[in-house]
C-alpha cells in the first residue's frame, strides 16, 4: 500500500516537474535566449543591426597584408592589420600564394613582398574578432594560385575561423536577400569569406564565389576620374549584385602600376577631385545604390575621411572612439627633420635599382601589383 500511494505521489510530483519544466523551457530560456544574444549594436551602430549585409558599405583595405613603411616596394597600406580593424576597416583584401607547401600572403609574388603566412594573418584576424563581439567582417581573397577550397579550409579550421564563418544556404546570393548584421552577430557567423576564383560551395560553404556575388570597377586605375562602369562579374545582371569599387590611385613608374602615395590624401578625401566622395556619388547615380566595399590603399591618409564617406552612405554618424592612426612615416609633417627617418617618397633614386631588378620579376611573374 504504501508502496502504491508513494509511487501515485512521486508520479504527481513528477508529472509536476515535468509540466513546470515544459512550460518554462517553452517560455523564459526561450526569452532568456533572444534577450541575451540579440544585437543592440552592430559594427559600431545600433541602426545597422536590422540592414541586411548587402545594404551596408564597408571600408576595405586593398592588399591588407602588405603593409610596411612606405619606402618598402609592394606595401598598399602602413599600418598593420589590428590596426586597420582597430580604425574601421571592415573588408580585408588579400593575395594567397603557394610556398614551401604552405598559403602566403604576397604581393605578385614572394620575392617582392612577403606578408607572412595565412595562418598567422589569421589567428590576428580571430583574436580581433573574439575581442570584438558585434562586428561583421569581410575577407576577400585573390586566390592567385588557384588553390582548392579545401586548402583554405584547413588553415580556417586550424585557426578556429571555420567556426564563425557565414556559409550561404545558397549562391549566389541576390544584394537583397543577405541576413541582417544582427542575425549574423546573434548566429556568430559573421565572417563572410569571399575567394575571387575556385570556390566550391559544395566542398567549403564558407568560401564564397566573389564574381557571382559581387561586380567590380576597373583595378590599377591610373586616372582619378574613377569610373562606376562593371568591369569584372559573372552575373547575368549584375544590379542584383553587391558590388566594389577599387578605389585605389596608381601611377606609372617604367611602365608599371604602383600606389601613387603623394596623392593618397585627395584620393582618400569626402570630397574634391579624385576623391572617394565624389566617386561614391557617380556610383550612385549611374547604379541607383552605393557601393558596398571601398576598396582603399593607405586607408589612414585622409584623416578617416574613407570612413566618413562610409558613414554618409550608411546614414549613420562617424565618430571614432579612439583617434584613427597618423600615416606611419609623418615626415611628411616634418619634411626637414634630420632624425635620420626615411624619406616620404616611396621610391626615391637609392631605390632604383631595386626597382628596376622588381620591375623585371614582375613582368616576369605577370602585371605587377595585379590585384
Ligand atoms: C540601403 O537601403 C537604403 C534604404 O533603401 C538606401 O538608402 C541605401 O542606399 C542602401 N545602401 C546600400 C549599400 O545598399
Ligand atoms: C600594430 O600597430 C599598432 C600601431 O602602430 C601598434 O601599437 C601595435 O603594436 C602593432 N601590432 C603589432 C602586432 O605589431
Ligand atoms: C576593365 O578595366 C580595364 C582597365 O581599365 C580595361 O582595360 C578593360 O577593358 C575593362 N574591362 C571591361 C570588361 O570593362
Ligand atoms: C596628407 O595629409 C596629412 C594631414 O592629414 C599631412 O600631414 C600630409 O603631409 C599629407 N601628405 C601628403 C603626401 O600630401
Amino acid at each position: 500500500m504504501l508502496p502504491s500511494s508513494f509511487s501515485k505521489l512521486t508520479q504527481v510530483v513528477a508529472s509536476i516537474a515535468v509540466h513546470a519544466l515544459l512550460l518554462s523551457s517553452s517560455l523564459v530560456p526561450a526569452n532568456a535566449h533572444s534577450i541575451a544574444r540579440r544585437a543592440t549594436v552592430c559594427n559600431g551602430h545600433p541602426e545597422l543591426c536590422d540592414r541586411s549585409y548587402g545594404n551596408v558599405s564597408f571600408v576595405g583595405a586593398h592588399d591588407s597584408y602588405a603593409f610596411g613603411p612606405l619606402t618598402q616596394l609592394g606595401v598598399n597600406q602602413d599600418q598593420n592589420v589590428t590596426q586597420q580593424l582597430n580604425d574601421g576597416i571592415r573588408m580585408l583584401q588579400m593575395q594567397a600564394h603557394l610556398k614551401d607547401n604552405q598559403i602566403f600572403l604576397c604581393h605578385t609574388s614572394c620575392t617582392i613582398q612577403n606578408g607572412g603566412s595565412l595562418e598567422d594573418y589569421l589567428k590576428t584576424v580571430k583574436n580581433w574578432l573574439d575581442a570584438n563581439p558585434t562586428e561583421v567582417l569581410s575577407l576577400l581573397i585573390v586566390n592567385i594560385d588557384n588553390l582548392v577550397p579545401s586548402q583554405y579550409d584547413t588553415v580556417f579550421k586550424a585557426v578556429g575561423l571555420d567556426a564563425i564563418s557565414y556559409a550561404p544556404p545558397t549562391t549566389p546570393v541576390v544584394a537583397t536577400s543577405w541576413p541582417t548584421l544582427g542575425s549574423m552577430i546573434d548566429s556568430g557567423k559573421r565572417l563572410v569569406t569571399f575567394l575571387d576564383n575556385g570556390a566550391d560551395s559544395t566542398s567549403v560553404p564558407y568560401l564564397i564565389d566573389e564574381f557571382t556575388n559581387i561586380w567590380e570597377t576597373a583595378f590599377n586605375v591610373i586616372d582619378p576620374n574613377f569610373d562606376c562602369n562593371v568591369n569584372r562579374t559573372k552575373a547575368q545582371d549584375p544590379s542584383t549584385q553587391l558590388y566594389l569599387i577599387n578605389h585605389f590611385l596608381d601611377k606609372l613608374l617604367l611602365g608599371q602600376a604602383v600606389p601613387d602615395i603623394d596623392r593618397a590624401n585627395q584620393t582618400n578625401a569626402a570630397t574634391g577631385l579624385g576623391s572617394l566622395g565624389v566617386h561614391v556619388d557617380t556610383c550612385v547615380a549611374q547604379h541607383s545604390k552605393p557601393p558596398n566595399f571601398l576598396l582603399v590603399d593607405f586607408y589612414e591618409f585622409g584623416g578617416g575621411s574613407v570612413f566618413e564617406v562610409a558613414a554618409r552612405i550608411n546614414g549613420v554618424s562617424y565618430n571614432p572612439s579612439t583617434p584613427i592612426a597618423v600615416p606611419a612615416t609623418g615626415q611628411a609633417a616634418n619634411p626637414t627633420s634630420t632624425s635620420g627617418a626615411l624619406p616620404m617618397q616611396p621610391l626615391g633614386e637609392k631605390n632604383l635599382a631595386w626597382t628596376i631588378f622588381v620591375v623585371f620579376v614582375g613582368i616576369a611573374f605577370g602585371a605587377y601589383n595585379a590585384i
